[in-house]
């Protein structure tokens, strides 16, 4: 690790990134916009703008990313050090490669995977490519919301000796920690879990960026025990689209850090953008430096809370929420509001809060819709809330007409594992004659984009049901569906 006390307010590469653009005189060579020095790129540089054209460069360059202590190499040992890690990579496929890349990682320390059932779909994809073989640990539901939170620290040791006396030789136990809706899990009892079965943990903290730079944010996986830590930087922490980050801990195993190194050559382009690189540089620049930022979020979320508390219609649903045992805490920029006062499901709510008001939030179940507060962002809180409750009026003929919202399916039986499902003979067959077969494919209803279908499971008719109704809902989308309305579904070829 480099020296401890660096300025966390430096910006290393974003500043090489400058210091390029002011040298290049003459670029012949990729990329071909030529960053805007020709002048033959006005129509790019009209959309993105001349700035954003220029500092797009290529990797591999002197003063800039190619020496071993170059200013990417600084970069990424100031996150390293502001997350408290060993060692940190910069994604540009998002958090999405962050799981392939633990998969690919941990499949060397054994061949089962210890996980909680409602992961992101990129973790089945991980199953997928490294072959580790699943046992899952199901989250409970909330019986109000509808909504899937976390696991606790008995489901994984439960989960780890149901393991070892089947005979697997566990590598890793995964969790999601906060959720899609900030609910937050015993992040250092389940290390401990894990560390005395001797594996792993993995922690997909992509919606946690700015968890442990503020007292008033939970502390971050990275200093509870995990041993690898995904990061959606791009998601709350104030990184462009598609950023993301691994960490490493100090406590990890020996070669794990290596793994992970082999596991992003793997999957990372060789071309990977720099102004996506130069944001994340940035963004961990102000989570680490500037408290006055998240101080300025906590307080619009604070303000959102207080709003929505004092409304008639609206309600706050976080004390729901920390009634279950895998919920010890709550992300305070994760804002859920129950609209059940308006006469709305969570997803008409949403859909009119953005088509009538121009006002979009991140997520909604049956009854909720959560609104989110950007680390270093100033929101209007008022602004949400008063078009929440401008949907109050007309509101109870449409919840009348609406159907009620689909219940997410139990698993089906699994009979392969994600890897043998996905590569075995398959075939297209229509949604109905799927029913009972087994799925080579992962269907998600998103989002949140955990998965209703994993690959080598039963398809069951619960299942077919379920994403059907979704895909009549006006927002519905299934990640990985053959077709958009999931008229077909692909499924292991049978042997005569
Ligand atoms: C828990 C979780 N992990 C990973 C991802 C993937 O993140 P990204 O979009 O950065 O690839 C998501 C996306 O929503 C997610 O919710």
């Amino acid at each position: 690790m480099a020296p401890s006390d660096p300025d966390q307010s430096a910006t290393p590469y974003a500043d090489a990134l400058r210091r390029h653009r002011d040298g290049l005189r003459g670029p012949f060579m990729i990329p071909g916009h030529s960053a805007g020095v020709w002048g033959s790129t006005d129509r790019l540089i009209d959309f993105m703008g001349a700035e954003a054209v220029a500092l797009d460069i290529p990797q591999l360059l002197p003063g800039v990313d190619l020496e071993a202590d170059s200013p990417y190499a600084r970069s990424r040992e100031l996150a390293a050090q502001a997350w408290r890690a060993e060692r940190t990579w910069f994604l540009t496929n998002g958090a999405s490669q962050g799981n392939r890349m633990a998969l690919i990682a941990a499949a060397a320390f054994g061949d089962t995977i210890v996980a909680q059932r409602s992961s992101h779909s990129s973790f089945f994809d991980g199953l997928v490519v490294s072959g580790l073989t699943p046992r899952f640990v199901h989250p409970t539901i909330d019986p109000v919301h509808g909504i899937a939170h976390g696991v606790t620290a008995a489901q994984i040791d439960d989960a780890l000796d149901r393991a070892r006396d089947a005979g697997a030789k566990a590598a890793a136990v995964a969790i999601v920690s906060p959720s899609y809706f900030g609910a937050v899990a015993d992040v250092a009892a389940i290390a401990e879990a894990a560390h005395r079965h001797g594996v792993l943990l993995i922690v997909d903290g992509s919606w946690g960026a700015h968890f442990g730079f503020h007292p008033g944010v939970p502390a971050s996986p990275t200093q509870l025990g995990a041993d690898i830590v995904i990061s959606s930087v791009h998601k709350l922490g104030g990184s462009l689209t598609q950023t993301a980050m691994v960490h490493v801990t100090p406590t990890a195993p020996a070669g794990l850090a290596s793994q992970l190194e082999r596991a992003f050559r793997l999957t990372e382009s060789t071309s990977p953008n720099s102004l996506l690189l130069a944001s994340l540089d940035i963004a961990r620049a102000e989570l680490a430096s500037n408290r006055m930022g998240l101080e300025v979020s906590l307080a619009a979320a604070r303000r959102a809370r207080e709003l929505v508390a004092a409304s008639s219609v609206l309600s706050l649903p976080d004390d729901d929420f920390l009634r279950h045992p895998d919920v010890i805490a709550l992300d305070p920029l994760h804002v859920a509001v129950d609209v059940r006062g308006l006469g709305l499901t969570g997803a008409e709510a949403k859909a009119r809060l953005g088509a009538e008001h121009g006002v979009f939030v991140e997520i909604a179940s049956e009854h909720a819709v959560v609104a989110l507060v950007g680390a270093g962002q100033g929101a209007r809180p008022e602004l949400l809330v008063d078009a929440l409750e401008a949907l109050a009026s007309d509101s109870a003929t449409d919840a009348a007409a609406s159907p009620p919202a689909p219940r997410p399916p139990q698993p089906g039986e699994a009979v392969l594992t994600p890897r043998e499902a996905y590569f075995a003979p398959s075939e297209l067959v229509a949604a109905d004659a799927a029913v009972g077969r087994v799925s080579t494919d992962l269907l998600a209803a998103y989002p949140p984009g955990v998965p209703n279908i994993v690959p080598g499971e039963r398809i069951t008719a619960e299942a077919v049901a379920f994403l059907h109704a979704v895909t009549r809902r006006p927002s519905g989308y299934v990640r990985g569906a053959v077709d958009p309305l999931v008229a077909h579904l692909r499924v292991v070829r049978e042997t005569a």
